[in-house]
Formats: structure tokens, C-alpha cells, sequence
């Protein structure tokens, strides 16, 4: 939820620079930018509505070696310019980024208000650069006014400040993620490490709690609260420049849709020991919690049925967001297993939160190593899809009902037997994707493109599917999509089928075969067009989308054709689908 990016140092292109980076951290954020520069010694800033991708270099951000910006997801006042970032002093001379929400904003711009600042927007970020003037007052410390301020704020936040006086940047961080990289020439500071990741892969890490300070040649780091001298490791990050570069395709999701032919079996490369000692855990555990949210929330619910089903172990899935009552069941022996691909979600830590209160321990299954969930995690275990751009989550589920099936497979001493099956599949969706299989797909939506309801049903683990196919046709192309477990159908939804409305059914060749043919045929007795997403024809389909045969990998090759299909839905209607309207990819506001 909203990008952040600065730089210090010796380079003068400091705002392109900025600029450049923000392009990266679009899916963050997209409603509106801005960047704020140093130049002749005052601060200046340029900010738009709309999209910084579309920004070509800027002359306004030429000749500076301080800048700093923002691509914003709104969250307190509207999308407007005035309420874009960054957020500037009465003096011109502090300009602040800002991630996550102030609560107790009002009162504090009320104070500030009656010592004489005038604020411009609705925003609860302003308030920062006026607290920050107000107590250099007192102390001419950019640094000390700044920590000082950050006493005053309740909720959960990170921001970073420039101060065009002490040419320096400060970042606080309570909540929402910062991350340093250490160039050669100075230092960048980002929400996200693709922001920077093309001049240096040496990051520092920004706790919970700390503070950062620097000038481009000097950093320290400090906790919030004490001012007390923090040091920190240097890490050098692994995903390349390449990776996250959108290559030969047109969009992003398109790319990571492919990119499913190779991350699957990325994901089940994993220390065997690790997982036999987690598989252990979970065994061992009295009672086991899954929790995600959005895409990350049907990995989940998949997994309930792989520990039932492949490692006969009852564990409870609830979305992060509604946790929270669950906490009477938590005990030291506990198990709390959370998925998420950022591993930024709010709900997703706050769920993490609940679980350390009682004691118990957590086990992560991430996708961007060194994020807050994967370092605050008893254990961890990262997926290895490499960086996922398009807000569509695609490659990152598939990574992480693999990991999730493997732990099941160990937990019944079949480790080798999953990591086979799961290898297997890899190389089957890598042969399905191949060109005359996605122009197939792009066909189909072409046909349908024009409905405007579309149902998906499926059993067992491609229930959860169904679910997950809705949300993708949902959030890209805007199509009403909805999923059903087959035989909930007759049970209200099938009130809804006309003559002509698309069906998709997600079949696998397993003992709910001839359930969901059957709630197929029901479908289409009421005018259901009948899509099959199967390993073998039927008659039942009007259009049989052909998928290999995974036994009980199924659910993770019946996405890959849906994702694909609601990928070309979206084109096909002229929307974006890497950027879709209300929506961002790391969400770290509860
Ligand atoms: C947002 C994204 C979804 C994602 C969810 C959870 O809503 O748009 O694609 O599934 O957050 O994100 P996480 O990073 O925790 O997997």
C-alpha cells in the first residue's frame, strides 16, 4: 500500500532517479505520485493524479542529489492533487512520504493548527513535516524533531523525510515496511526492494520500531524510542534485475503466469530436513491455524484439504482478518502456519501478533525474503517465485500450495513421494502452457468476453479454486465472477444461471469426479455454457479446457488456465490488468 523512494548521495539525477524507481513500486499504489527534490536549497514538488509510469523524465527533477516520492493507494482523503505525496512544511524546506495511517491525526493538526501552521490537504500524513518544524524549534536536530514526532503518533506507519537544510533523509518505521539499499554513491530508501534493486542488491533492513538517518555518506540507525545506536548487516539480495522486468510480455501478470512453468518447481526445492522438522511441529502441535488473506487465504483453504486428505491431519483455516476470535483456542502448543506473498499484510500480522501473545509459535510460508512476516516467523519458508509485480496474485499460489502439499506429504513420511508428484506437475504445466494452449484460452475470451456474470464451481481442493478463480476474473477484468463449491448450487446460486452464462467446472480425476460432472450437468440443464477445466473430455462441456492429469496436484494446474482466462478477459475489455482500479498489491493497512 503505497510506494515510497528516496536518495541521497553523490549523483545529481536524484529525482528521475526517484522517479524511475517509483515505476517499479507502481503496484503499491497507482491513484496518484509525486516527487519532492532539493533544489537551490528550498524543497520543490511536482505531483500528479493518475499513473507514474506514464511520466516521461521530468525537468523538474533534474540537478539534485536529494529527492525523495511516492506512488499513493488513498486511504485518508480523497485522490486528489493536493492530497498526493509528498507533504511539505510552512518553510519548504522538509517534504514527507508516508505508508500506513495516523490515528490521532485530527487532534494533532488541531495543536498544530493553533501555533500557526495551515495544512492543504485531508490527509493524516501532512500533519508530519509541520510536527517536525515544530520541535526543530526546540532542537535544530532533523533526526531528534523527527523522533520526537514519532512519539506523538498512534497507529502503524513508515515514512520517510527529506530535510533540504541538513541534506539528509530520515525513515521511522511502526508498522509498514522500509528497507535500505547501500549504493556506491549513496543511499536509497524504499517501501519495496524493486525500487532500487537495479544499482545495488545490498540491503539493510528497517525493524519495527527503528529509525534511519543519513546524508548519503554516513547511516545510522537507531530505535525510535531510546535514540539508543541500532547496527545492522548488510544483506545481499538474490532475485536479479531480469526477474522482475516484464521481458517479451505485454503485462506482468501475463509473464508470471508463464513464469508457473519453472516456479513450481522452485518451490519444491527446499531443505528436506527443514521440512521434515516443520512436518514434525505440525504433527506435534495441538491444534494448527492457517491464515492469509485475499489469494494467499486460498492456498490456505486448498491446504486444509491436502492435511486432510494426503496427511490426515485436522487444521483450521480462517482469513487473517477474522482471527482475531480465535485467540481462546491458542495455547504455547499452538501452531500458527501464515501464508502471504509480501509477507507485509497487516491482517496477516496482526493475526501473527495473537499468536506470540499466547505463546505460540508461527511458521511462515513467504515469497519476499527478509519481509516482516518471514523475519518475525519462528520458521520460514520462502517460496522462491521470484519478484510478482501485477497486483493478481498468479505464480505466488501455485508456489505456495506446493510448499503447503509438501509439508503434508511429510508429515506422513512421504516426503519423496510429494516432492516427486509435485516435480512432475511442474513439468506437465510447463509442456500445457505452450503457445497454441494460451491462444486457446485468448479465444475463449474472446467469446465471452461480453457476459457479465460468470460461475465457477468445484469440490474438494478446487472449491477453494473456484473461490480463487472469481477473484481473478473479478479484480482484472471486472466481469461479476462467482465461486461455489458443486453441490452448494442447488442451495440458492443456481437461481442465478440463464440461458448462455458461462460455467466454468474445475474436474480433477479423483473420487469427486462424478459429483461435479453432475452439478456440471445441473448447470447446464438451466442454460449454464459449460466450460471444463478437466483432465478429460465430457459431454457435458461445451468448451473442454484441457489440463494434465496431477492427482492430488490438481488445484495448483486447474488455476493456471482460469488465471490465464481472466488475464485475456481483461485485455480483451481494454482494462490494465496489472494495475487494477481500488486495488494494490501489498496491503498494510488493517
Ligand atoms: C492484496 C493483493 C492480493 C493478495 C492479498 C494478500 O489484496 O491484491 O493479490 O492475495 O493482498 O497479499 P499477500 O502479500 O499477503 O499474499
Amino acid at each position: 500500500m503505497c510506494g515510497i523512494f528516496g536518495y541521497v548521495g553523490q549523483r545529481n539525477d536524484a529525482g528521475s532517479l526517484v522517479i524511475d524507481g517509483l515505476k517499479n513500486l507502481e503496484y503499491r499504489g497507482y491513484d496518484s505520485w509525486g516527487v519532492a527534490c532539493k533544489t537551490n536549497g528550498k524543497v520543490t514538488i511536482e505531483k500528479e493524479i493518475g499513473k507514474i509510469s506514464t511520466v516521461e523524465r521530468a525537468d523538474f527533477a533534474q540537478q539534485c542529489s536529494l529527492a525523495a516520492g511516492h506512488t499513493r493507494w488513498a486511504t485518508h482523503g480523497g485522490v486528489t492533487k493536493l492530497n498526493a505525496h509528498p507533504h511539505a512544511n510552512s518553510n519548504q524546506t522538509i517534504a514527507v512520504v508516508h505508508n500506513g495511517i495516523i490515528e490521532n491525526y485530527q487532534e494533532i493538526r488541531e495543536g498544530l493548527k493553533q501555533k500557526g501552521h495551515s495544512f492543504v490537504s485531508e490527509t493524516d500524513s501532512e500533519i508530519i513535516p509541520h510536527l517536525i518544524e515544530e520541535y526543530m524549534k526546540e532542537t535544530d536536530d532533523f533526526a531528534s524533531a523527527a523522533r520526537r514526532a514519532c512519539k506523538d503518533f498512534d497507529g502503524r506507519f513508515g515514512f520517510l523525510a527529506l530535510n533540504t537544510e541538513s541534506n539528509t533523509l530520515v525513515a521511522a518505521r511502526r508498522g509498514s515496511p522500509l528497507i535500505v539499499g547501500v549504493g556506491k554513491d549513496g543511499y536509497f530508501i524504499a517501501s519495496d526492494i524493486p525500487a532500487f534493486m537495479e544499482h545495488t542488491k545490498l540491503v539493510q533492513y528497517l525493524d519495527d520500531g527503528e529509525m534511519v538517518v543519513t546524508d548519503g555518506t554516513n547511516i545510522i540507525f537507531s530505535d525510535l524510542e531510546t535514540g539508543e545506536e541500532i547496527q545492522k548487516r548488510e544483506i545481499e539480495i538474490t532475485w536479479s534485475v531480469e526477474q522482475a522486468q516484464k521481458g517479451e510480455f505485454d503485462h506482468f501478470m501475463l509473464k508470471e503466469i508463464m513464469d508457473q512453468k519453472e516456479s513450481v518447481a522452485r518451490a519444491v526445492n527446499q531443505n528436506e530436513d527443514q521440512i521434515i522438522t516443520l512436518a514434525e511441529a505440525i504433527n506435534n502441535a495441538q491444534g494448527t491455524f492457517l491464515v492469509g488473506c485475499g489469494t494467499a487465504a486460498k492456498a490456505c483453504m486448498a491446504a486444509e484439504y491436502f492435511f486432510s486428505v494426503i496427511a490426515e491431519k485436522h487444521v483450521n483455516f480462517a482469513p487473517a482478518s477474522e482471527f482475531k476470535l480465535y485467540h481462546h483456542f491458542l495455547k504455547p502448543e499452538s501452531l500458527l502456519i501464515v501464508v502471504s506473498q509480501s509477507g507485509e499484510t497487516a491482517d496477516v500480522l496482526e493475526a501473527m501478533k495473537i499468536a506470540k501473545s499466547k505463546g505460540s509459535k508461527v511458521l511462515a510460508i513467504c515469497n519476499v525474503e527478509g519481509s516482516t512476516i518471514d523475519r518475525e516467523a519462528d520458521y520460514s519458508l520462502l517460496i522462491n517465485a521470484g519478484p510478482e509485480r501485477a497486483v493478481a496474485s498468479t505464480k505466488a499460489l501455485t508456489g505456495q500450495m506446493a510448499v503447503l502439499m509438501l509439508i503434508a506429504y511429510a508429515m506422513n513420511d512421504k516426503l519423496r513421494e510429494g516432492q516427486k508428484l509435485l516435480l512432475e506437475t511442474s513439468s506437465k504445466i510447463n509442456d500445457m502452457l505452450n503457445p497454441r494452449y494460451v491462444n486457446f484460452i485468448e479465444e475463449l475470451a474472446e467469446k465471452i468476453q461480453d457476459k457479465s456474470d460468470l460461475f465457477i464451481i468445484g469440490k474438494s481442493w478446487n472449491y477453494p479454486m473456484a473461490l480463487e478463480s472469481a477473484i481473478k476474473i473479478q479484480e482484472v477484468s471486472y466481469v461479476h465472477a462467482e465461486g461455489f463449491a458443486g453441490g452448494e448450487l442447488k442451495h440458492g446460486p443456481i437461481a442465478l444461471i440463464e440461458e448462455g452464462t458461462p460455467c466454468i467446472a474445475l474436474v480433477g480425476n479423483d473420487e469427486v469426479k462424478a459429483d461435479i460432472i453432475s452439478n456440471a450437468i445441473e448447470l447446464k440443464a438451466r442454460g449454464g455454457f459449460i466450460v471444463g477445466v478437466a483432465p478429460e473430455n465430457n459431454e457435458v462441456f461445451d468448451v473442454w479446457i484441457k489440463v494434465p492429469d496431477a492427482g492430488t496436484a490438481q488445484a495448483i494446474v486447474n488455476i493456471i488456465p482460469v488465471q490465464a482466462l481472466a488475464y485475456f478477459l481483461a485485455v480483451k475489455r481494454g482494462k490494465d490488468p496489472d494495475m487494477p482500479r481500488n486495488l494494490a498489491k501489498s496491503v498494510t493497512v488493517k
